[in-house]
């Protein structure tokens, strides 16, 4: 089931009127059209229960509510597509090939919430990706669908692209509200949340754009329609990357409840090397799974049940024979060389994770396995994101699944 890769990638980017053509704006037509009020649509991403899909799952009309329900003149809506973890290509690939389903989903997050400005936010190494925004923002703005009453209504949006520094906290979304405003891109503390006062103290919605894309075709289907697909706490679909270790990398779609053994192999294509997979890591910042891993379904109750989570769904693995220390390195390394240095926790936990995890490259003896979980139940909790336990959670359940391997390497 496609709800949002509709076309083959040989057809390049959508422009508007490709977009238009497979039903395109008919959600923001038609809602314009018959004057409906903004409470209507939240009404129906709740019925349709949308997901948030930038890592926390958090209802998306929920979100919407809040700002809604807040008065105030000044209010702001962004689609964060400051993608940034290794693995992860799915925001890329909307904003490269189907920007518009992102500036629909935008467009009815402000009329929605009452917002009359907003950011597309982008990291500025995310070529591609900009010059498809901009084209889409002149071609709404062309068609009447942008600027100044919108489709002759009351209803008007200023839309900008923002280009923040490539790190990787610069998605996390109080440090996007941090660089739109003219910071270096940290997150702040929380509460209050941006939907509260996010961008210069105002109410703003900040949502992945994937959640975006998702919330335009909910808006089209009906949230009861879009709830009759997926899981009973998961509806619809969600976009997964698979990385170079499978036979056919890439992108893909799939409805919740499909299972990773499904998409492996059915949609990857398998493993290249053909061996089979022993631990599964859901994303980077997820807790690996064992080899029964494979056959839970895709949902983000069934991935928290089993003590991992769905994260934005850039999916690695370990297999038959790999050695699984490199992978934990390259985890340990990036989350000590991505945090941003503001909380002294987070520094001392993610370069303590390190210098354990370089310990035991070195072949260094000791309780290694100890070590790091003391410093995750450190983690819970601390710095103003949610850096620490990001690093935290595929540490700790690598270094148990590995333990003992690990350790008869290192004769302890
Ligand atoms: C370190 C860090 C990096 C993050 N990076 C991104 C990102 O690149 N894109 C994104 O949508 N959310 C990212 N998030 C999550 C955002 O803070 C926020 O929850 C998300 O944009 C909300 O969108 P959603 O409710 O539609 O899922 C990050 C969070 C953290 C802690």
């Amino acid at each position: 089931m496609t709800l949002l890769l509709t076309r083959s990638p040989e057809e390049g980017r959508q422009d508007l009127e490709a977009y238009q053509a497979e039903g395109g704006f008919e959600a923001l037509r038609r809602i314009l059209g018959e004057g409906r009020p903004p409470e209507a649509l939240i009404e129906e991403l709740n019925l349709g229960k949308l997901r948030g899909r930038g890592g926390a799952g958090f209802p998306v009309g929920r979100k919407w509510g809040i700002a809604a329900a807040i008065e105030n003149e000044h209010k702001f809506v962004i689609a964060n597509g400051g993608e940034h973890e290794p693995g992860s290509k799915k925001d890329h690939l909307l904003l490269e090939k189907y920007p518009h389903k992102v500036l629909e989903g935008l467009l009815l997050a402000a009329y929605a919430t009452g917002a009359r400005k907003g950011f597309v936010y982008i990291i500025d190494e995310m070529e591609e990706a900009r010059i498809s925004v901009e084209r889409a923002l002149e071609e709404l703005s062309g068609a009447g669908l942008l600027g100044e009453g919108i489709l002759g209504t009351e209803f008007s949006l200023e839309l900008h692209l923002h280009l923040a520094p490539p790190t990787y906290v610069a998605g996390e979304e109080t440090a996007v509200i941090d660089s739109i405003e003219g910071g270096p891109a940290k997150p702040r503390g929380k509460p209050p949340y941006p939907s509260e006062a996010g961008l210069y103290g105002k109410p703003t919605t900040i949502n992945n754009v994937e959640s975006l894309a998702q919330a335009a075709v909910l808006l089209r289907m009906g949230g009861s329609e879009y709830a009759k697909t997926g899981t009973e706490e998961s509806k619809g679909t969600m976009l997964l990357t698979l990385g170079g270790r499978a036979r056919n990398p890439g992108v893909y779609e799939v409805p919740f409840g499909t299972t990773y053994r499904q998409l492996i192999e059915e949609l990857g294509g398998g493993t290249r090397s053909g061996k089979a997979i022993r631990a599964l890591q859901p994303a980077m910042s997820s807790a690996f799974l064992g080899p029964e891993g494979l056959d839970l379904e895709i949902s983000f109750e069934a991935l928290t049940r089993a003590g991992s989570s769905l994260g934005c769904g850039g999916i690695s693995w370990i297999e038959e024979g790999q050695d699984p220390l490199p992978r934990l390195m390259t985890i340990a390394k990036f989350f000590a060389d991505s945090q941003c240095g503001q909380c002294p926790p987070c520094n001392m936990i993610t370069s303590n994770f390190l210098h354990v995890m370089q310990g035991v490259k070195a072949g260094k003896p000791g309780d290694f396995a100890g070590a790091i979980s003391k410093i995750a139940a450190f983690a819970a909790g601390k710095g103003r994101c949610g850096l620490p336990s990001m690093d935290a959670a595929p540490l700790a359940s690598g270094i148990r699944l590995f333990e003992e391997e690990l350790k008869t390497r290192l004769g302890s």
